[in-house]
């Protein structure tokens, strides 16, 4: 049944420059959104940029400009790279649009009157990195953050508090009442433990930090990052789409992504505020792991990043797609390599996949010149596989496991290329009276490659395209439902194409 599908990635932090852990996380995101898109789903797609706070001043302070023009350069990177890894998202959301802004200080406003919001006085140990406090007791060797292992500075001022702790029971019969609300299940656990272990209010504002949303009821004080970070995924309904109020047709989120660093912001903060605000909780968060590289994960904290940008002009767009959909089990951490990135193009791309339309594309031109033939209707056991292929990817889907989608869809596409050494069509066509084998074989391919293209294109959008074109299938032929093996263009003409995944030497690689 389709329905509604708004799935979100963290907003990214304007301090530096996207690497690939960013983009993996905008890419897991966009891999789902396609796939509900196939669905027939009414699909918001958000992602967007969080540009307020110290980390940020600091940052636009160290580059030498104000913290606007920094946060503009900053924001039009991740713009930019989430157009070059193909992301289709339908808002990109920035904490400095006014909209955004005038939004959070409604909400915050409603929850002062509701009096989930007071004036205390605080004094903890700040990491600027995690825009977080931490208590003595979680810090690490020689007082530094245990995320970061960078100083901590010690910040005690008079500022207003959010009553998160009141809101222990409500959270807990929440993860009771909705055991999926996060996944994997072991994020489930932390973050319920977490909670039980006790709820310290949150100091929601911050008198020293100027760079920020002002709290209306004392401009004195900005609101603190992370609330103003968070509120993003409700404030973008409210202006992406003008004259139209998203919110009602929309909200909550279906699926919301992230790494497991901003857990607790999630699974704990988050509800607590949508609770006070009287708004309905996400139905779920999930939380994959990190992209390494050299045993660490992937931070310009830690001066350990990947620049995606150059895999895709070697290897092209789709490579890194499928890369790291496939090699990192989504929800595990997984290690990015350049080996293991030219060994899964090589083998499995340009092999499994880009010679497997070659052939098929050239035996049809050469025997039957260059028209799929009509199915012969010989071949309902394979039909049925096809069927059972598509299934999978769906129940893979369902469960957040997008690694184990392309698995399956793998599957199918090389059960295809078995299909071609048992059939051997050169050895039919050498024999007039096993046309009708031949025809069989080549429809089956074609056929076959089709729907392997349709289970693949939310990986490999541009390669499937590739693929239907050179099937002289409609391009836009991307409905899951379209993955049956009568939905096929009768009479379709084919065009062998140039090669999908061109083979690149390795030490163009290493060079
Ligand atoms: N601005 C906050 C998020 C606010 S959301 C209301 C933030 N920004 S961030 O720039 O640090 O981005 C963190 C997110 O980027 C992670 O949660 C994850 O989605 C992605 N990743 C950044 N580095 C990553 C890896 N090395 N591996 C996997 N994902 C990574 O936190």
């Amino acid at each position: 049944m389709p329905g509604r599908f708004f799935i979100t990635t963290p907003i990214y932090y304007v301090n530096a420059d996207p690497h690939v852990g960013h983009a993996y996380t905008t890419i897991m995101a966009d891999v789902i959104a396609r796939h509900h898109r196939q669905r027939g789903d009414e699909v918001f797609f958000l992602t967007g940029t969080d540009e307020h706070g110290a980390k940020i001043a600091r940052a636009a302070e160290d580059a030498g400009r104000t913290p606007k023009d920094h946060a503009d350069e900053l924001s039009g990177r991740f713009r930019e790279m989430g157009r070059v890894l193909g992301a289709s998202n339908d808002f990109f959301i920035r904490t400095t649009d006014e909209q955004h802004k005038a939004v959070v200080q409604e909400l915050i406003v409603r929850m002062h009157e509701k009096g989930d919001i007071y004036k205390g006085s605080y004094g903890g140990w700040y990491c600027t990195s995690c825009e977080a406090f931490y208590n003595e007791g979680d810090l690490a060797e020689g007082r530094t953050c245990p995320t970061h292992r960078r100083e901590v500075e010690w910040i005690e001022e008079e500022n207003w508090f959010f009553r998160l702790s009141a809101y222990r029971d409500r959270l807990l019969a929440h993860y009771d009442a909705v055991p999926a609300f996060v996944r994997p299940k072991s994020r489930m656990n932390e973050a319920r433990s977490m909670v039980e272990m006790g709820l310290d209010d949150l100091s929601m504002s911050r008198a020293q930090v100027e760079w920020g949303v002002t709290v209306p009821w004392d401009p004195a004080h900005t609101v603190y990052v992370w609330v103003d970070a968070l509120f993003n995924y409700y404030t973008a309904l409210t202006y992406a789409d003008p004259g139209t109020d998203l919110v009602d047709r929309l909200w909550p989120p279906t699926l919301q992504l992230m790494a497991k660093d901003i857990l607790k912001f999630h699974a704990v903060i988050w509800p607590s505020l949508l609770m006070s605000a009287d708004l309905p909780l996400p139905e779920r968060l999930f939380v994959h792991g990190y992209v390494l590289k050299g045993g660490e994960r992937l931070s310009k904290t830690t001066g350990n990043i990947v620049d995606p940008f150059p895999y895709i002009e070697r290897y092209g767009l789709d490579a890194l797609r499928y890369y790291l959909c496939r090699e990192i089990r989504f929800g595990d951490d997984g290690t990015f390599t350049d080996e293991g990135f030219h060994q899964r193009y090589t083998t499995e791309l340009a092999n499994d996949f880009g010679n497997l339309l070659s052939r098929t594309t050239k035996m049809i031109e050469r025997y039957r010149d260059g028209v799929v033939p009509a199915d012969p209707g010989g071949d309902a056991d394979l039909a049925n596989e096809a069927l059972a292929a598509r299934e999978q990817v769906l129940a893979h889907f369902d469960r957040d496991d997008v690694t184990g989608a392309v698995e399956a869809a793998w599957a199918w596409v090389r059960r295809l290329n078995r299909l071609v050494e048992e059939r051997e069509p050169w050895t039919l066509a050498k024999d007039d009276a096993r046309a009708g084998e031949l025809d069989q074989a080549l429809f089956s391919l074609a056929n076959g490659l089709r729907i392997a293209a349709i289970l693949l294109w939310p990986v490999i959008p541009q390669s499937c395209e590739a693929v239907f074109s050179a099937l002289g299938e409609p391009v836009d032929g991307v409905l899951l439902a379209g993955a049956a093996w009568d939905a096929g263009t009768p009479g379709a003409r084919v065009t062998p194409p140039e090669p999908l995944f061109p083979r690149i030497e390795v030490d163009e690689v290493t060079a």
